[in-house]
């Protein structure tokens, strides 16, 4: 049955743009490596979103994934110069959209707004936005948890988008391949769509997403 929905939500990373696209430069970089290099790297700057939240000390996403990059350069044990981490880091400016991603976006935009909420501070996030030509697609906004000073999965970051679209939390579809994301926003009262690429067994947080499809193609099927 078709989710009848006003408005549909999109988390950035990892949902519409592959941090992994990362691994291609790091492998240059660091032969071998690479993708050990952005594995630990995102998953580093995750846990680091997490910890700043629980400890009252946000900064922003930039500084974030800076930290967590020399963390994981460092616990894999390779040695960057400054021109490398430079190109590291500005390869988040430029990520690729998963392949199904525009044409997916073009279908769902013709019948309600889009909008991205995402923890990426708005520089970096107005960045790759236009880096892929999408911003025409996003007429709900590209908003940034940079408002609210805390990451996601806090309720404060669901409730800026709420606010921002005047829309209902049960009228708006949360789409999120980040599972915990997509816990955080039923759990705030959004309808969620879990994009679940890896075929990963779902988080036990007590809640559970709406739905579940394996790329944001099966998204266009879901909303009436
Ligand atoms: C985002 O907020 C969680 O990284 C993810 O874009």
């Amino acid at each position: 049955m078709a989710h009848e929905i006003s408005a549909l939500v999109f988390d950035a990373y990892g949902t519409l743009f592959d941090v992994h696209s990362v691994s291609r430069l790091a492998e240059s970089l660091f032969p071998g490596k690479g993708a050990a290099l952005s594995v630990a790297w995102r998953s580093k700057q995750l846990e680091y979103t997490w910890l700043r939240s629980l400890m009252g000390r946000y900064e922003d996403f930039s500084r974030v994934t800076q930290s967590a990059l020399e963390w994981a350069l460092e616990s894999l044990g390779l040695e960057a110069d400054d021109g490398a981490r430079r190109s590291l880091l500005d390869e988040y400016r430029r990520l690729a959209t998963f392949p199904e991603v525009p044409e997916a976006l073009r279908a769902l935009a013709e019948a309600r707004p889009l909008a991205i909420l995402s923890n990426g501070h708005p520089e970096m996030l107005n960045a790759v936005v236009e880096h892929n030509g999408l911003r025409p697609l996003f007429r709900g906004g590209v908003l940034s948890v940079h408002a609210a000073k805390v990451f996601k999965p806090d309720a404060s970051v669901y409730r800026l988008v709420e606010d921002h679209l005047g829309v209902p939390r049960t009228m708006m579809g949360f789409v999120s391949s980040n599972g915990w994301d997509a816990a955080g926003a039923k759990s705030f009262g959004f309808r969620a769509f879990w994009v679940n690429r890896a075929g990963a067994p779902v988080e036990r947080l007590g809640v559970r997403p709406d739905a579940t499809v394996k790329d944001l193609a099966g998204i266009v099927d879901l909303v009436a």
